[in-house]
């Protein structure tokens, strides 16, 4: 399978506000496939390598505590040009700055809780995927009604 594939997850804050349904839904209203789901309380091993990029940021040490404080949602879903579409329903970091309509627009406020992590490029999706997810728990299947999606 060549098809684009993102690495998703619904951070602490999404879970514990009952959001899980609600961010699900968008993704596949849009008419992207999940191929991968699961449920973790993340590792610290695996949060600093998941933020790796920031390790110097100041606000590393707060983010690795926050996103391994409880469960996140992990998924993968493919699609042609999910990663740059996810990023646009996901919307900016920044809630506040956020459109409406996008899931940190319509359902956040605060940078340090905004509900859901998206790939930002093909290398950052590939690697996250690896990280976050063995081989054989992705799931290579046709969505029965691909011809009302894509002609
Ligand atoms: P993410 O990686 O979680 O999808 O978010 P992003 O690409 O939109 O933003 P990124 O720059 O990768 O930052 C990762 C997460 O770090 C937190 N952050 N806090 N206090 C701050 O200045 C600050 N800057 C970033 C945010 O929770 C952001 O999602
Ligand atoms: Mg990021």
């Amino acid at each position: 399978m060549s098809a684009e594939r993102t690495f998703l997850a619904i951070k602490p804050d999404g879970v514990q506000r009952g959001l899980v349904g609600e961010i699900l839904g968008r993704f596949e209203r849009k008419g992207f496939k999940l191929v991968a789901l699961k449920q973790l309380i993340p590792s610290r091993e695996l949060a600093e390598q998941h933020y790796g990029v920031h390790k110097e940021r100041p606000f590393f040490r707060g983010l690795v505590d926050f996103i391994t404080s409880g469960p996140v949602v992990a998924m993968v879903w493919e699609g042609e040009g999910v990663i740059a579409s996810a990023r646009k329903l996901i919307g900016s970091t920044k809630p506040l700055e956020a459109e409406p309509g996008t899931i940190r627009g319509d359902l956040a406020v605060n940078i340090g809780r905004n509900v859901i992590h998206g790939s930002d490029g093909h290398e950052t999706a590939s690697f996250e995927i690896g990280l976050w997810f063995d081989i054989a728990e992705l799931n290579d299947w046709s969505l029965s009604d691909n011809a009302w999606r894509i002609e």
